[in-house]
C-alpha cells in the first residue's frame, strides 16, 4: 500500500465498516507505525482489496482486511490472507490473531477456512453496537497451509500484492 492508494482504500473502508479507519489512521500505519504493514490487491490498476497487520516478535495481529463490494466472493481476501500466512510460515511467525464481530459470518468463514479458531471474547469491544469481539488465533507452525484455491475470476492472471 502506498500513500497514493489511500483515496481508493478509504473509499472501500467507508463502505465496508460502520467504524471506518480514517485516512490519517492508514497514513499512520504506512509511515509511522514501525510494526505495521499493509498490502493492497490490484485489479486492472485499481485497488479492490487490502490487508493490514502488526508484526511483533513472532506474532502477527491482523488489524484490517476488506474487499470492494463489487469484487467480493472472488477469492481476493483468500488470496491476501494466504499470501501473508505463507510468508509468516517461512519467517517462523508462530501466532496470528485478530478480532471479529460474532455476526460477521463472511469474515468468520474466511478465517475458519484458514484454521483460525475462537480463543476468547472481548466484552463490548465494538462501541458502535456494544457487540463483543471474538478473538481468533491460528498457530502457524502447527496449521498446515490450505490448498491455494486462487481468486475465482474470469481472468486467470494472478493478482498482485504490494508491501507498504
Ligand atoms: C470478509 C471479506 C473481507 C471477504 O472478502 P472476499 O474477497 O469476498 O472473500 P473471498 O471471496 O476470498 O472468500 C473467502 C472465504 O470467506 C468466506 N466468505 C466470504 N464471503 C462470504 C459470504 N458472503 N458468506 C459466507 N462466507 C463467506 C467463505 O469461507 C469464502 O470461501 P469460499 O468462497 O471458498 O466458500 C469481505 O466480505 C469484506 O470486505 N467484508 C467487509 C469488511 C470486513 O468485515 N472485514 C473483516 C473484518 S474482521
Amino acid at each position: 500500500m502506498r500513500r497514493d492508494d489511500l483515496d481508493q482504500v478509504v473509499a472501500i473502508e467507508r463502505v465496508a465498516f460502520t467504524m471506518p479507519w480514517s485516512r490519517g489512521a492508514f497514513l499512520y500505519e504506512l509511515e509511522q507505525n514501525r510494526v505495521a504493514r499493509c498490502w493492497v490487491y490490484r485489479k486492472d490498476g485499481e485497488v479492490v482489496g487490502y490487508l493490514c497487520l502488526w508484526e511483533v516478535a513472532d506474532e502477527v495481529h491482523i488489524t484490517n482486511v476488506a474487499v470492494r463490494p463489487d469484487r467480493r466472493r472472488q477469492g481476493i481476501a483468500r488470496h491476501l490472507l494466504s499470501a501473508i500466512l505463507s510468508d509468516g510460515r517461512k519467517r517462523r511467525i508462530r501466532l496470528v490473531c485478530l478480532e471479529v464481530r460474532p455476526t460477521n459470518v463472511e469474515a468468520r468463514g474466511l478465517y475458519e477456512s484458514f484454521g483460525f479458531r475462537v480463543v476468547g471474547r472481548r466484552k463490548g469491544y465494538y462501541y458502535d453496537t456494544g457487540e463483543d469481539a471474538l478473538v481468533m488465533e491460528a498457530e502457524l507452525q502447527l496449521t498446515p497451509a490450505p490448498p491455494e484455491r486462487g481468486p475465482r475470476r474470469r481472468s486467470r492472471e494472478p493478482g498482485r500484492t504490494r508491501a507498504s
